[in-house]
């Protein structure tokens, strides 16, 4: 990050506040940052704030009439090895889709040649209109990075999908960006995410309560380094625009199994992060079954392990990564399954962990390695845990 030139846009939304934050963690970590602020920013956050936080004018506007100069926006866009824009609305969204240059933000973004991060910040439903899904999609396909939202409580008060990340999380994207480039370009990547659904009848099905989060943040930090990044998902409500993730998705752990396999061969590196069932029924009854006043059982069988078959067709240049969640005697039961699935690194969470496992935004995690490495990750977002995870799967590719 040492004298890493960042122009930082700010735009109308309420996590502009948070802009002052993101501006002190980019400076205190040696970058030079510039501030450009739309008019409707200035409503949330005033310029003075951002001016002292980042030792420099704010630009507001093309002309400065306190002293009769102007911003000259090419210089600056030209300036510049990263335009980061945090928080992004969903107006300058719809005016980067569009080209509308009605403020000296857009200008600038016009003019830059560098790379472009944005961190959209917007209520659940402005988030889910389709414009929004549309405007983000062009931006992304013109090789725009976006910072996905978070999930939250929102200004409104609804909860939901839109609010900006962390600040922390922002900086840390910012930092990888900078550290690691595109650094796994050319490498193929596969990896599978969310629970696995088990069909008792064409209505019921045994499933977990895996969200897919862990796999989807590693397949979009895989993606973020240059890897091109097949990601096999059970039912999740996640999605990813990374134009170099090719997202295929299924039910079952059979179907888990022969999409994974299909890919499998090709890929360098492996992260099976997927909740897949153990048991299934041995018959899917073909209609819905009727209530009865006799207890019912269903009869299970094993499902295919598909991390185990993978380690037993393993070839010498694959990395292959499993993750164990436990209960109990976590850490023999972890080293049995790196052992057994014939694994490079697994993944331990515990569920004795508080903010670790299903559904949290957070987790905790131990990798033992097959070289008898173990490293211990503390309690962090699986955003952040998943550019740990990459950092560490990409020094095992190289060896
Ligand atoms: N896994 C898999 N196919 C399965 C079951 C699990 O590929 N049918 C993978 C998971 O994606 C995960 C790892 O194996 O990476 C560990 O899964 P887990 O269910 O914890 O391991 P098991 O060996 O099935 O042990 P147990 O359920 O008894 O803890």
């Amino acid at each position: 990050m040492q004298g890493k030139k960042i122009i930082l846009g700010v735009t109308g939304s309420i996590a502009a506040y948070k802009s002052a934050t993101l501006v002190r963690l980019l400076v205190k970590a040696g970058a030079e940052v510039r501030v450009i602020m739309t008019p409707s920013a200035k409503d949330f956050i005033t310029p003075l704030t951002m001016s002292v936080v980042s030792k420099h004018p704010v630009g507001c506007d093309y002309f400065n009439p306190a002293d009769g100069t102007w911003n000259n926006h090419v210089d600056l866009g030209c300036w510049a090895d990263l335009l980061l824009i945090a928080p992004l609305s969903a107006s300058t969204l719809s005016k980067m889709a569009t080209g509308n240059c009605d403020n000296l933000l857009m200008a600038v973004y016009l003019s830059a040649r560098c790379p472009v991060m944005v961190a959209p910040a917007m209520d659940l439903d402005m988030w889910k209109h389709f414009t929004t899904r549309q405007n983000i999609d062009l931006l992304v396909k013109h090789g725009v990075r976006v910072i996905q939202p978070a999930a939250g409580e929102l200004a409104s008060g609804l909860v939901g999908e839109g609010r900006m990340e962390e600040p922390e999380t922002i900086f840390n994207t910012v930092n990888s960006f900078f550290v690691n480039g595109l650094s796994l370009s050319g490498v193929k990547a596969l990896v599978s995410a969310g629970p696995t659904y088990e069909a008792i009848d064409p209505v019921r099905y045994i499933g977990n309560r895996s969200t897919g989060k862990m796999g989807f943040a590693v397949a979009e930090e895989l993606a973020a380094r240059g890897a091109q990044v097949v990601l096999v998902t059970g039912p999740t409500a996640l999605h990813t625009q990374h134009p170099a993730i090719k997202n295929v998705t299924v039910e079952s752990a059979q179907q888990m199994h022969d999409a994974c396999m299909q890919h499998f061969t090709h890929c360098q590196l492996i992260v099976m992060a997927a909740a897949v069932a153990d048991y299934k029924p041995e018959y899917a009854a073909e209609q819905k079954i009727k209530k009865k006043d006799a207890a019912l059982s269903v009869h299970l069988t094993p499902t295919i392990d598909i991390l185990a078959a993978m380690g037993s067709q393993k070839s010498a240049g694959q990395v292959l990564i499993g993750f164990a969640l436990e209960t109990e005697q976590e850490k023999e039961h972890a080293l049995g399954k790196l052992q057994r699935k014939n694994l490079d690194h697994i993944v331990l969470n515990s569920l004795n962990d508080p903010g670790a496992g299903f559904g949290f935004d957070t987790n905790k995690v131990t990798v033992f390695s097959k070289d008898g490495a173990v490293a211990e990750f503390s309690t962090r977002t699986k955003k952040e845990l998943a550019v740990d995870l990459v950092d560490l799967i990409s020094r095992s590719n190289k060896k």
